[in-house]
């Protein structure tokens, strides 16, 4: 049986679209149910209209709760969900969040990961997918991707690389899960084939 996911988000939407396009393509198989959004001015509001997937605009933590449960929601995507969760609301779905994050975690946490590994100085980024669990952009790791940073590259150049390579994971983990091929020991995420 297919499972039900949620994506909650808060910004541009361009993750959003890339794994609805992958659903909408037959590649990822799930149903996206509805997108979680807590702010009104949002571009990803249109992005999922245009997709016909269902908007609920809410930012109280219990009615979002309501939501997962009432549509029986497998699992939650945070993809640029700008709200901090509750420690409870993440034990209620305990290994059912995963979140993306724009550095190699667990380097440059926070709001800014591309930013923050840009000024750095790095010369080497990249991309995390990981749980989510009671800490920021702490929880166990389900893939990362490399994203290298040359001298010409201005904070610009180096965001569009990240976003492709954001857009070409996140869909990967999603499906690994929906295959039921991830399992965790400890904070070690195991993939089977
Ligand atoms: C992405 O860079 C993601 O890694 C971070 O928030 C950003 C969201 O971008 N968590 P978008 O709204 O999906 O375009």
């Amino acid at each position: 049986m297919n499972k039900n996911i949620a994506v909650f988000a808060s910004g541009r939407g361009s993750n959003f679209l890339a794994i609805a396009k992958e659903i909408k393509k037959g590649k990822l198989k799930c149903s996206l149910l509805f997108l979680i959004c807590d702010n009104p001015r949002a571009g990803v509001i249109n992005k999922a209209k245009k997709m016909g997937i269902k908007v609920i605009l809410e930012s109280n933590e219990t009615r979002i709760a309501e939501h997962i449960k009432r549509e029986k929601i497998n699992l939650i995507i945070l993809a640029g969900f700008m709200r901090i969760l509750s420690k409870e609301f993440i034990r209620k779905h305990q290994n059912r969040i995963i979140n993306i994050h724009p550095s190699l975690l667990p380097s440059f946490k926070g709001k800014w990961g591309i930013k923050y590994a840009f000024d750095y100085g790095v010369r080497v980024t990249g991309v995390t997918v990981h749980f989510v669990d009671e800490l920021i952009d702490h929880g166990p790791i389900i893939l990362q991707d490399t994203v290298k940073i040359n001298t010409n590259d201005t904070i610009h150049s180096l965001e569009e690389r990240i976003h492709r390579i954001e857009h070409r994971i996140y869909p990967k983990a999603i499906k690994l899960f929906l295959e039921g091929k991830l399992s965790l020991k400890g904070r070690k995420v195991k993939i089977s084939n």
